[in-house]
């Protein structure tokens, strides 16, 4: 029996494995599309993977089959040691558009997945938490409001709140701050540190924005286009808690600059 533990290369022991990808390619059958060829990925609990990519090389499919939304055409995904047969109360998933009910106000979205998971009475006990979050996001005195009195960054917010109210252990997000202004957008990226951290949540976020990748990730998965596939997992050395302010430093900048020359190597993001 083999009870190795998986070191890392300074020989501590790495955290163990909450996603499991192995050789997962997914054709559309509709259109014939090979939208992923063989990826296989690991992510160990409290780490923060990125994926980043030219438009159209397969991110979001990559996220809808590990959030159990659409199945692979080939290859295995597994969570906590379980397959990933469809979706799960112990995923937060945001997606590129913030997907608000607009009969309900900023508010009652958020604690909309209370209310379906544990009831009315729950929900109404999160109201506090849910104002809290609002808060931090920049949305205090929007919380009766309805979404169409909401911009399109603010909808984005109360979504990114409504994924939060949970805790999740493991974060999909599919380009949730694309809305935002920049500043906003560092803002929300430093408060997903944050809450990441405090959960020891499993993250893995999609983004075209190289910057937001390297600030956030321990890791950066680059694909590759049409079949979209894994072109190489950049590695972040950066020391932990990430401030803004290491985005002025040279190693910030080394990093960056490796990631873009590989993109621009294959397609314009
Ligand atoms: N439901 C679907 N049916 C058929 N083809 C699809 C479907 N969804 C995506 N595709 C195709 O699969 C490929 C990958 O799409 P996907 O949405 O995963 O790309 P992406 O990397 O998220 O792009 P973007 O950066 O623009 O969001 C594209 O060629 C797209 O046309
Ligand atoms: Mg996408």
């Amino acid at each position: 029996m083999n009870t190795a533990v998986a070191l890392d290369k300074t020989g501590s022991p790495l955290s163990e494995p909450v996603y499991e990808l192995s050789n997962v390619s997914k054709t559309y059958a509709r259109n014939l599309v090979v939208a992923l060829e063989d990826v296989s990925l690991t992510l160990r609990k409290g780490s923060f993977t990125s994926v980043i990519g030219s438009s159209g090389c397969g991110k979001s499919t990559l996220l809808k089959i590990m959030a159990g939304l659409i199945p692979p055409s080939q290859g295995r995904v597994t969570l906590q040691g379980q397959p990933v047969t469809g979706t799960r109360r112990d995923i937060g998933m945001m997606f590129q558009q913030a997907t608000l009910f607009p009969w309900k106000t900023a508010v009652e979205n958020i604690v909309l997945p209370i209310e379906i998971r544990d009831g009315k009475a729950a929900a109404t006990k999160a109201l506090g938490k849910a104002h809290e979050l609002l808060e931090i996001v920049g949305l205090k005195g929007f919380e009766d409001v309805y979404p169409n009195e909401l911009s399109g960054g603010m909808a984005q917010r109360a979504s990114i709140c409504r994924m939060l109210i949970t805790e999740p252990a493991v974060l999909l997000l599919d380009e949730p701050f694309s809305a935002l202004d920049e500043l906003s957008r560092d803002m929300m990226n430093m408060e997903l540190q944050r809450i990441c951290r405090e959960q020891d949540a499993t993250a893995f976020l999609v983004t075209h924005s190289i910057q937001e990748a390297v600030i956030l990730s321990d890791e950066i998965v680059v694909m590759k286009p049409r079949p979209g596939r894994v072109a190489e997992v950049v590695k972040v050395d950066l020391p932990r808690p990430r401030t803004l302010d290491m985005m002025t430093t040279p190693k910030f900048g080394e990093i960056v600059d490796y990631i873009r020359g590989m993109l621009d190597k294959g397609e314009d993001l």
